[in-house]
């Protein structure tokens, strides 16, 4: 199975990707996207959970949204009130594909545990449970060689916990906080806690 789509409505997915200023960059962020729709076993964008937890009732497609928007919003600000300076080509490539293995981690499961909303049901892949998310996004940045491609994993493979690894940037900061925000968001529409809550010191 695969999404059919194209270039055009990638970029009308994430309008936030015209301000990409290299055009390498951008349009090799979309063929990524297209690369993973080719690869996905769902069929529709639409249909693929954030994820099979606390927010199995959102879209991955949302979220990416949710987090592009608001770490671009939240770069804004910062620029505004404090004139740091931040990487809007890294920014916005790093949270447009940040979640971008994730149509691969999950896949139709007709017959399954109703989501509680309009997603059909969803169980985890083998390729969900046996590589580490972040991982496969850094891959495509680099065999599409991608400018910025070191940066870009690096931003790519730290924004989430099960990484190891974490980043010291500022592009960094700005996609990990909007993550958790655009993530407990959906958390607190299902009923559930926010992450912030379990947030401990390392
Ligand atoms: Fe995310």
């Amino acid at each position: 199975m695969a999404i059919q789509t194209n270039a055009d409505e990638i970029r009308a997915l994430f309008p936030e990707l015209e301000h990409i200023e290299d055009p390498k960059l951008r349009d090799g962020v979309v063929d990524i996207w297209l690369d993973l729709a080719a690869e996905t076993a769902w069929e529709r964008f639409e249909d693929i959970p954030k994820n099979l937890k606390d927010e199995k009732h959102m879209t991955l497609i949302g979220h990416v949204q949710g987090v592009t928007s608001i770490a671009v919003a939240m770069a804004d600000l910062v620029e505004k009130l404090h004139g740091v300076e931040v990487d809007r080509d890294l920014l916005i490539a790093s949270c447009v594909l940040h979640d971008i293995s994730k149509p691969l981690e999950s896949e139709p499961n007709p017959g399954g545990p109703p989501t509680g909303s309009s997603l059909p049901p969803a169980k985890i892949t083998e390729f969900g449970a046996k590589i580490q998310h972040g991982v496969y996004g850094a891959h495509k940045i680099w065999e599409k060689g991608l400018p910025k491609a070191l940066e870009l994993a690096h931003l790519v493979i730290t924004h989430t916990r099960a990484s190891n690894t974490r980043s010291k940037s500022y592009e960094a900061a700005l996609l990990f906080y909007a993550d958790w925000v655009d993530s407990d968001a959906g958390i607190v529409l299902g009923g559930g806690t926010p992450l912030a809550s379990k947030w401990v010191e390392e």
